[in-house]
């Protein structure tokens, strides 16, 4: 029976099966309103309620999982997963709002509340050592206690915690780590690191007088020498909508990373020397054309590092060149589950949070719906008897959905044919709260406003 979980979207997918009720009026209007009759039946409905309530009941909550496969949506909020059920359902000519990601349908459903230790809002390290390692943490910890501080070496000896990575070895499992962002980058990083800064991704990173701590790298190649499937993404290319003075900031970033990969190439030598010593089949591959050349039936090891920095998003991915999360996620459910113990994957969607952070929703929902497809994969090649699939975020976005569009309306849509205002003025069904696409009516200097006062607004 299914032992299978999914965070944070059924609040949504009720609140989208309300708004579809409200809005079933509308249909008749539009020329796809045919194919959504049925809705007019409340039998339909009632049906559709019954067929959930009797999926739940079904799933066996019974029997312990042997194979374990987490996937985190980075940043993936109830907005932003509402969002892209919506867009991918329109993908496939449906209105979409009916639609559902894979993880709509699993059996069980729950909410989590991210706060840290010091934060409202947690950064995603402290959040993957909460949801990795079962403690919360302060911003920016990987791997440790609230005992010890940012930045701060010696006080972490001692407070280190142990992850799902190191509990899963310990059972004999095989181990893999997936994930489109830098495999040194918070999230993947809280599988396998204990580091006071998440920014100790490389050694040059590692303050002088903090050198008595690994770095990221150099803790997942020498001190996590078991983790069977390490693959990450290649590099994205300059978005050239940026303004002026964020090229010059990549221009820097991209400078330290290249300073950056002659550590990688260290550590990856180092990983190679490793297995070959110990007689495990291996293979180190950087292209699409090497990753499809591995055979999953005699590889035990695998290290995918398609470039220095993250991979490029879904929508502008050359899929001659690099594999997408399904094919990764794929491969490496094949090379984990020969192990007859079972194994543990985590599987990161990294982009989506830098996609909302930039306030592409657009982008984002694409990322979402390359995860889906991965879980589908995953979903294929194990059985629901003996596999628990997670599906979850670390943090929420800025993301809200606004207004009354109509049922179908494009998602991403800022059409002048929408729903006006009350000031007259179109808006975007998606607004963020902040960042480059924010609101951009003048905002109110808050210094001297007692911001207590119930009758506030939240101006941001
Ligand atoms: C780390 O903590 C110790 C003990 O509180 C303190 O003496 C030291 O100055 C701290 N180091 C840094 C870099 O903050
Ligand atoms: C798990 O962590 C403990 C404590 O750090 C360590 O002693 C042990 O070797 C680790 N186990 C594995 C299988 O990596
Ligand atoms: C994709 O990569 C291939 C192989 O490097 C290249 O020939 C092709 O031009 C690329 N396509 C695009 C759209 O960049
Ligand atoms: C906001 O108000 C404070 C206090 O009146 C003032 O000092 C500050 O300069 C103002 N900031 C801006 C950006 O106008």
């Amino acid at each position: 029976m299914a032992i299978q979980q999914a965070a944070c979207v059924r609040v949504a997918a009720i609140s989208v099966y309300l708004t579809l009720a409200l809005s079933m009026v509308d249909c008749a209007a539009t020329p796809k309103a045919d194919r959504y009759a049925h809705e007019k039946e409340p039998n339909y409905w009632h049906d559709l309620g019954d067929q959930d309530i009797q999926a739940a009941l079904r799933a066996n909550q019974g029997g312990v999982a042997k194979n374990v496969i987490i996937f985190l949506g980075d940043g993936m909020g109830v907005t932003t997963s509402t969002g892209a059920r919506i867009w991918a359902g329109q993908q496939l000519g449906l209105y979409g709002e009916e639609h559902d990601l894979s993880w709509d349908r699993f059996p069980f459903t729950g909410l989590s509340k991210t706060y840290c230790m010091d934060g409202q809002t947690t950064d995603s390290a402290a959040s993957g050592t909460a949801f990795l390692c079962g403690v919360k943490t302060r911003m920016g910890l990987l791997g440790l206690s609230g005992r010890a501080a940012l930045g701060n070496c010696s006080m972490s000896e001692g407070n280190q915690v142990e992850s799902i990575l190191n509990w899963s070895l310990a059972a004999g499992k095989s181990v893999g780590v997936v994930s489109t962002a830098r495999i040194s980058h918070a999230t993947p990083a809280a599988t396998y690191a204990k580091s006071p800064d998440r920014r100790w991704e490389s050694d040059r990173l590692v303050p002088e007088s903090e050198k008595n701590c690994k770095d990221i790298a150099y803790q997942l190649v020498m001190q996590n020498p078991r983790i069977q499937v390490i693959i990450r993404e290649r590099e994205r290319q300059t978005e050239t909508e940026r303004q002026t003075d964020r090229e010059r900031e990549r221009e820097r970033e991209r400078e330290r990373r290249e300073k950056e990969s002659k550590h990688f190439t260290f550590c990856f030598q180092e990983w190679k020397k490793e297995k070959a010593e110990r007689g495990f089949a291996h293979r180190y591959v950087y292209d699409k054309t090497g990753f499809d050349s591995v055979d999953p039936r005699n590889t035990e090891y695998l290290l995918g590092l398609f470039n220095q920095d993250h991979m490029q998003y879904e929508v502008e991915r050359n899929k001659t060149k690099e594999p997408s999360i399904a094919d990764m996620t794929a491969k490496a459910v094949q090379i984990l589950s020969k192990n007859p113990n079972g194994f543990f994957l985590f599987v990161e969607s990294g982009r989506i949070d830098h996609a909302n952070h930039d306030n592409w929703a657009h982008k984002a929902f694409a990322e979402v719906e390359a995860m889906n497809q991965a879980v589908l994969r995953a979903k294929e090649l194990t059985a629901d008897h003996d596999t628990l699939i997670v599906v979850s975020a670390d943090h929420s976005h800025v993301l809200s959905i606004a207004g009354y569009a109509d049922r179908g309306n494009p998602i991403t849509d800022g059409k002048p044919d929408l729903s006006l205002g009350a000031d007259g003025l179109p808006y975007t069904t998606l607004i963020y709260g902040n960042g480059p696409g924010r609101p951009t009516a003048t905002r109110a200097n808050l210094t001297d406003v007692d911001t207590g006062w119930f009758g506030v607004l939240q101006l941001g």
